[in-house]
């Protein structure tokens, strides 16, 4: 079966990475949830996609000059401001992990640190995962593949997977080079063959940012390993009648 992870949480009903948008993952019936994580200046893993807060929140700057009291006193929900009259709060990891004690979710953890370089994140992140034992509930991806390779080195039970958007020829073979079980390919640069060789090689397939019925049909029917998506409702729904 296809596994459905939500993208930044159900960030096409609610504002992205905040609790909001995790728990209406996890009440739509996805089997996991996608998420970003940096560090605040004291080091802190906070879960914010964009290297600055301008977009998603009220405030300006740089995620990297934010205290985590002064990164959480900002409104999350900009971007989304017009449908909710609460405001949203940037949660760190822990939060996010506390939550999963609730539930079975898988949480796909992005190292965003493709843009700025955060001194031991990878190392803060392993630490937290054995902390709560959550080595078989968490997949690491990042566009960042020397820090997904420290990871692995230094997380080895966990999954993980290269993000990439660009075509590989022969991605299974990358994915082993650098000793990943997973591929995490935007969709368009694959075809129906490199998913299905991929997967024959025993290296999880999981494309990004699967959003229309065309194309969540389409890697159902070829069992893809999984498909993130800013639309778990929908996703669950039409799985439901393949
Ligand atoms: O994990 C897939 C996707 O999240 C990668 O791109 O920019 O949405 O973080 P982005
Ligand atoms: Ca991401």
């Amino acid at each position: 079966m296809t596994i459905i992870l939500a993208h930044r949480g159900a960030s096409g009903t609610k504002p992205e990475n905040t609790m909001e948008a995790f728990i209406a993952a996890e009440r739509a019936g996805a089997d996991g949830i996608e998420l970003d994580v940096q560090l605040t200046s004291d080091g802190e893993i906070v879960v914010i996609h964009d290297t600055t807060v301008d977009r998603t929140t009220n405030g300006s700057g740089l995620v990297k000059d934010f205290t985590r009291t002064s990164m959480q006193s900002l409104k999350a929900n900009n971007h989304f401001k017009h449908f909710f009259k609460k405001a949203s709060k940037i949660p760190t990891l822990i939060e996010v992990f506390d939550w999963m004690k609730e539930n079975r979710c898988l949480c796909n953890i992005e190292l965003k640190n493709n843009i700025i370089p955060y001194e031991e994140l990878e190392e803060k992140v392993a630490a937290l995962i054995y902390k709560y034992s959550y080595e078989k509930r968490i997949i690491i991806s990042s566009f960042n593949h020397t820090s997904l390779q420290k990871m692995i080195e230094i997380c080895p039970e966990v999954e993980t997977a290269p993000l990439y958007n660009h075509h590989l020829y022969k991605p299974w073979e990358y994915a082993s080079t650098i000793k990943a079980n997973g591929i995490h390919p935007k969709l368009k640069i694959m075809t129906d063959d490199l998913i299905k060789t991929t997967m024959e090689f025993g290296i999880h397939v999981r494309p990004y940012t699967i959003n229309n019925r065309r194309d969540m049909k389409r890697l159902f029917q070829l069992k893809c390993s999984a498909i993130i998506t800013d639309f778990p409702e929908k996703a669950v729904r039409l799985r439901k009648l393949q």
